[in-house]
């Protein structure tokens, strides 16, 4: 077996041009991660902490300023099906059916349509929606909707599952029937998961690992290992879970307070410039 991460951030650093001026906004700053082949990884950090950023980097939808990003070894230059992505907001097309949404990246892949049509029906089950596949998405609820996505980007069968904040729309019922959906779609496929979120619950809850990022420029802060027992109930209740909650919180609350100071003092905002 090899030791190699699925996915290595190396120094990753993202600079946006301030427009109007010659200053530069640093997002994100000296990113340092390894995920490990078939980990779940989970990033949390305040708004606005340069999350969707890095997504945006995983994705190759942008590129490091400074940093790399591999896959495999080998550096990410831009989209790719080896990774899938599931945004916040329901990014199906409109004018597609559930089968035909998820058929969608297939059809980019090249599979014919008996094959696509079979694997379409496959993950619907996979996301407990056998029977919904000729819905549109205007007649899918927001939980159904993100399993769509979600199935979607399985379909194509990506090395990686990129997440980005994809139950934050959600109430949270329907959030925590779909996060227990992921866990057990995590181990059904084996599949390595990048997911990002501000809640630090949902952190918890889904990560082997959680990376705290610090506020402008986000930072890894620290890595927690998460070692809890999720198979009895009501998890979240229980003492393991609470003590988690109350180490990554203490680590957030600096954050959160530092984020706005910064917005409501223009002076710090250049200070991280
Ligand atoms: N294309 C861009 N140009 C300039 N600034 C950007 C751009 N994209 C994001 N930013 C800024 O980078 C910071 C991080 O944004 P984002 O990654 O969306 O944060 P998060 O997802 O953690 O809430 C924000 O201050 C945002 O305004
Ligand atoms: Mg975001």
């Amino acid at each position: 077996m090899s030791t190699e991460p699925k996915l290595r951030l190396e120094h990753v650093t993202k600079q946006f041009d301030i427009r109007g001026t010659d200053e530069v906004f640093t997002a994100v700053e000296d990113i340092n991660i390894d995920v490990a082949p078939g980990e779940f990884l989970v990033l949390v950090g305040p708004s606005g902490c340069g999350k969707s950023t890095l997504l945006d980097l995983l994705g190759g939808l942008s590129s490091p300023t400074s940093g790399r990003i591999l896959l495999d070894g080998k550096q990410i230059t831009g989209p790719g099906l080896d990774r899938g992505i599931v945004f916040q907001q329901y990014a199906l097309l409109p004018w597609r059916t559930a089968r035909h949404n998820i058929e969608f990246g297939l059809e980019a892949k090249g599979v014919k349509k008996s094959e696509r049509r079979e694997l379409a029906e496959h993950y619907l089950e996979l996301v407990g929606l056998q029977g919904f596949a000729d819905r549109y998405p205007h007649e899918l609820s927001g939980g159904m909707k993100q399993r769509v996505a979600i199935a979607r980007s399985l379909a194509f069968d990506p090395e990686v599952l990129l997440m980005d904040e994809p139950f934050a729309a959600l109430d949270a019922q329907t959030r925590e029937s779909l996060q227990d959906e992921l866990l057990r779609i995590w181990k059904a496929t084996g599949k390595t998961i990048l997911f990002i979120t501000h809640g630090i619950d949902e952190a918890i809850y889904l990560g082997q690992r959680v990376a705290v990022l610090t506020s402008r420029p986000g930072r890894v802060k620290t890595i927690v290992d998460i070692d809890i027992d999720r198979s009895g109930d009501d998890v979240r209740s229980g003492e393991e879970f609470r003590v988690f909650r109350h180490r990554i919180w203490t680590l957030l609350h600096g954050e959160v307070e530092r984020a706005r100071a910064g917005e409501l003092d223009p002076a710090q905002e250049v200070a991280h410039v």
